[in-house]
This record gives C-alpha cells, sequence and structure tokens, in this order.
C-alpha cells in the first residue's frame, strides 16, 4: 500500500490515512500498542505508541516508543515544533513525529533540547520509508531505548543524512568585505543546489539587508505591523544564551526550491544591535555553540554575510569550517 498526501484534506484525514492506516503499521505498532487521544494533565497527544505491549507510566523511558502529533495540510509545522518540545520533554519521551500530510519531520529529545532527525516531503514518504523505520520503528526504537543505554549512547542514534555519518555537518560562509559581488547569489543557489541533491540544508542569513530572506520568500509582509521576522531572527540566536534555540527561529523557505530549505532569516533591526553585541565577547561564539546542538539535523550550513567587518561578519566567519570569497573582476573589489 502506498500513501497518497491528496487524499489527506484535513487533519483526521491526516490522522486516518496517514497515521493509522499506513505510518503505524509500516512502523511495526501492532494496534495493542498505540493510543490515540491520549490525556495526561493538561497535555493531549494525538497518538502515543509504545515499544512493549505495558501500561504506560510517563517516566518508563523503555516502555514508550513515540508521540505522533496530526495537524492540518494548512498548517505549518514550523508552528507547533515548540509543542510537540513541551510534550517530549514533560513525558520524557524521545521520539516525536510531525505531520500534516505535505510534510513529515521526526525530532528526538534528550534533555529538553530537541533535533530534526529527518524530514521529508509527503510524496516522498513511499520512498523513504526505509529511513523512517530505522529511526522510529518500533523494533529500532525498543533496541535503543534498552534501559542500560546511557545518554551519550542514545544520542548517537543513526540519522539518515545521505553521507550517513553523524555529526557530519560542514559550514560554509560565504564573505567577502566588498558588497555586490555575488555572496547572496551564491549562498542561495548553492542552498538550493546542495538540498536538491538531497542534503539536510540550513542557510542562514546574518546580513541587516536580510537579501537571502527575501529570496527564499520568506518577507511576505507589506507594513510594518506584519513584520513577523523582527522578533525572530538570527540576532536572537547571536543575543541569547540560551543554547536550544535554532529550531525556535528556523523557518521553511517559501516557493524557492522543491524541496523547501530551512532558513534562519535576518532583519533590518541588524544594525540598530551591532553596537550592544559588539561590546560582549560572548557574542562571537554564540552562533558556532548553538549550530552545534543542531549538528545531527543538517548536513550543510550555508551563511550569508554582511559586506563588512563587523560583529556579524565576524560571527559567520568563526563559525565556519569554509569559506567561499565570490568577488567580481572591478578593481576595487580586488583590492
Ligand atoms: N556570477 C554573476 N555574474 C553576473 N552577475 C551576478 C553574478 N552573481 C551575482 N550577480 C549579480 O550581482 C548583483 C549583486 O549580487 P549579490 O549576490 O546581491 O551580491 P552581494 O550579496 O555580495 O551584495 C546582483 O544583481 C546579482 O544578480
Ligand atoms: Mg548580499
Amino acid at each position: 500500500m502506498s500513501f497518497n498526501p491528496e487524499l489527506c484534506r484535513n487533519e483526521s484525514e491526516v490522522e486516518s490515512k496517514l497515521i493509522v492506516h499506513y505510518l503505524l503499521p509500516k512502523l511495526g505498532y501492532s494496534p495493542d500498542t498505540w493510543h490515540q487521544e491520549v490525556k495526561f494533565g493538561k497535555i493531549r497527544l494525538d497518538f502515543l505508541a509504545f515499544t512493549q505491549k505495558l501500561p504506560f507510566k510517563s517516566d518508563a523511558k523503555s516502555s514508550v516508543g513515540l508521540v505522533i502529533e496530526a495537524k492540518n495540510p494548512r498548517k505549518n509545522l514550523d508552528k507547533h515544533v515548540y509543542q510537540l518540545r513541551n510534550y517530549l520533554t514533560s513525558l520524557n519521551i524521545s521520539y516525536g513525529l510531525l505531520t500534516n500530510g505535505k510534510e513529515l519531520r521526526i525530532y528526538y529529545q534528550a534533555a529538553g533540547v530537541i533535533q530534526l532527525l529527518f524530514r521529508c516531503m509527503g510524496r516522498d514518504i513511499d520512498d523513504r520509508l526505509a529511513d523512517i523505520i530505522k529511526i522510529i520503528g518500533r523494533d529500532f526504537i525498543k533496541e535503543r531505548l534498552q534501559p542500560q543505554l546511557s545518554l551519550s549512547q542514545t544520542a548517537s542514534i543513526p540519522t539518515t543524512a545521505p553521507s550517513s555519518k553523524v555529526s557530519s555537518m560542514k559550514t560554509i560562509a560565504i564573505y567577502h568585505n566588498k558588497g555586490g559581488v555575488g555572496k547572496t547569489t551564491v549562498s542561495t543557489n548553492l542552498a538550493a543546489a546542495f538540498s536538491k541533491k538531497g542534503y539536510r540544508v540550513l542557510l542562514i542569513d546574518i546580513d541587516a539587508q536580510s537579501n537571502s530572506t527575501f529570496a527564499t520568500g520568506l518577507i511576505k509582509f507589506q507594513f510594518e505591523e506584519e513584520d513577523d521576522i523582527r522578533d525572530r531572527n538570527i540576532y536572537h540566536a547571536i543575543a541569547s544564551s540560551d543554547t536550544n534555540f535554532i529550531h525556535e527561529i528556523v523557518r521553511q523557505s517559501s516557493y524557492f526550491n522543491d524541496p523547501e530549505i530551512d532558513v534562519v532569516p535576518a532583519h533590518i533591526d541588524l544594525i540598530k544591535y551591532q553596537e550592544i553585541l559588539t561590546t560582549k565577547m560572548s557574542s562571537r561564539n554564540r552562533l558556532l555553540a548553538k549550530l552545534k546542538r543542531v549538528e545531527n539535523s543538517y548536513d550543510l550550513v550555508i551563511i550569508d554575510t554582511p559586506p563588512s567587518r563587523d560583529i556579524y561578519a565576524e560571527a559567520a566567519l568563526i563559525t565556519a569550517d569554509y569559506l567561499i570569497i565570490p568577488s567580481d573582476l572591478k578593481p576595487f573589489a580586488n583590492q
């Protein structure tokens, strides 16, 4: 039986056609190992699947496998990651699947931090099923969640990176302190091309001009009051000492690429905050530290930088493993 996302037109069709009739059986969860609409106080899970046929205890990690949250196909999954994290953290459950039928994501939670382990479009679920089973199939989770496993062992779960190596994430800064030399053009096209090759790509815009943010379709508002980027952008990643940030501020590109890519947007306010950040040494290293927390979620991180050597450029250069310097052949650029 194959899965057709066109058949899921609302949340209950996602629940029945994708989760109950397709995913749960393929993942090895027989009807006696999962429950729908499970309540714990204020928490209401759409689905809870067990690795063992035991009564559920919220602190017994070994008997629980997976929380599944289904959303309406019109809803943006980004807006529900926070909720899933709360569920997984409160109930101490490691694996969460979030889907609206059009897109499917798998997250892993440990110590209150969640990582995106896998993502694919609804139409690719059939093709990627073997990968999905390896991460959240009942037998696979059971094996990994043996009580004797230490946290460090459970953290090295297999991911579906094309390279199949864990933590092989590479960060590339596209930098030149001259403007108009093609930094944004290289960043956005490179990100799109890598993504089309099957790599999990994160594009970070750290330039106040926000050209990459615009190019990837994230600046949809016309008026300032509708600006939804001002409160969640790269500045917040650098300013906050909270290490668990990337999943909170990342967005999916819109009408940019197929498949869409993850983008951390920039904002014109970066100029305003520059002075505050410059006085703190910690600002320069924070991006590096925070990207470490998502190193199993991405194969490539591409950073589009400003045309200067300000605090933002420094943060990008400190963070990067590799540097690409685009230039044109005009005298000033070469100088
Ligand atoms: N390889 C190229 N050849 C010709 N024009 C280019 C090339 N790459 C970029 N451009 C053009 O140069 C201009 C500046 O590019 P952009 O990527 O915005 O530079 P930067 O980010 O360095 O300011 C844009 O109009 C872009 O379309
Ligand atoms: Mg640019």
